[in-house]
């Protein structure tokens, strides 16, 4: 590293493993202590004292941003998270300014986050778990409070990467789901029963249960568009753990509040952390906060893979995991 560290920024706090390595890897770091989220005159000014910044999806990053008034700094960003929606892409490509994120780590919890969502969505978990705290449940009953088993029922993975094929493996796998995705470009071969669909609309079509794992933003904002989600059965649920702007929110709003489709399990929002009215008032859906990677072990490691980014850049070494 050059005599005089680099400066670096956190925009969020860590979990206390990732400062500790921070605050010990010789560069200059300023940590966020109240967590407090950054307006955009503190993003100029970090962009223009830093020499890098670690930032997360609450932070979004544009191209007058990243001009921060002509005076910017920062040559790093280094994303906690592997979704980069939230950052001008081709803004940070046209400015030089190198972009990393965090991929691989969160693929576990994520995907255990969507299985998740299918088991709650599918056996109605979030609505039955308020019927019985606002102290409406009469007790057992044979013909009521009843959901949809899973087993043998058809998942339908839109995006087969590694978070979309991890959530296929653990329906079938582990809860004897049939599953078949849309994948924009050839994937596979798996290491589990899987069928390709030539189309989103022939999966929408197909699926008792629709799982979302798109990246968000560009091309893919409304992929999930009101027409496709009337291509779903009736019976069936779309879950999404990708990011709330893969869905045309507005056209799922009116699918569930007519009844159109049976229910959903969202962990993300166009908006966040605005969540629709009629969404909180459904009960066939269950609403998370984005906690999809929301372990102390992901977290951590996924604060890990931004530092070592950071620390690789300062130390003229390749660096682990550069989108930009
Ligand atoms: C990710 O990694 O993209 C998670 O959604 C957290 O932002």
């Amino acid at each position: 590293m050059a005599d005089t560290p680099a400066r670096i920024v956190v925009t969020r706090r860590m979990p206390p493993a990732v400062e500790e390595r921070l605050a010990a890897s010789g560069l200059d770091v300023a940590f966020n202590e109240d967590d407090r989220l950054f307006t955009r005159a503190d993003t100029i000014r970090a962009l223009q004292e830093a020499d890098g910044i670690l930032l997360a999806v609450g932070d979004p990053l544009d191209g007058p941003l990243l001009d921060a008034e002509g005076r910017r700094r920062t040559q790093i960003i280094a994303n906690f998270g592997v979704g980069v929606n939230h950052i001008d892409l081709d803004a940070a490509r046209d400015r030089g300014v190198i972009v990393t994120n965090t991929p691989g780590v969160l693929t576990d919890a994520t995907a255990d986050t969507a299985m998740m969502l299918i088991l709650q969505a599918t056996r109605r978990a979030s609505e039955m778990e308020m019927q019985l705290r606002r102290g409406e449940w009469g007790g057992f009953s044979p013909t009521a409070q009843l959901g949809m088993s899973v087993q043998g029922k058809t998942l339908g993975v839109i995006g087969m990467g590694r978070i979309g094929a991890a959530t296929a493996r653990r329906a079938v796998l582990g809860f004897g789901m049939r599953a078949i995705y849309f994948n924009r470009s050839a994937v596979g071969p798996w290491d589990l029963p899987a069928e390709a669909r030539p189309s989103i609309e022939a999966v929408m079509e197909e699926a008792d249960v629709v799982t979302l794992h798109a990246p968000g933003g560009g091309a893919n904002r409304g992929l999930i568009s009101a027409e496709r989600i009337a291509r779903m059965k009736p019976t069936a649920y779309l879950v999404n753990t990708a990011r709330g702007d893969v869905i045309d929110e507005t056209a799922l709003v009116a699918a569930l509040v007519a009844g159109r489709i049976a229910g959903a399990g969202l962990d993300v929002f166009a908006h966040e952390p605005e969540v629709p009215a009629e969404l909180v008032a459904l009960a066939n859906v269950t609403l998370l906060p984005h906690i999809g990677s929301a372990t102390l072990e992901t977290r951590t490691a996924m604060g890990m893979l931004a530092a070592d980014n950071l620390i690789a850049h300062f130390r003229g070494e390749p660096l682990p995991s550069r989108v930009v």
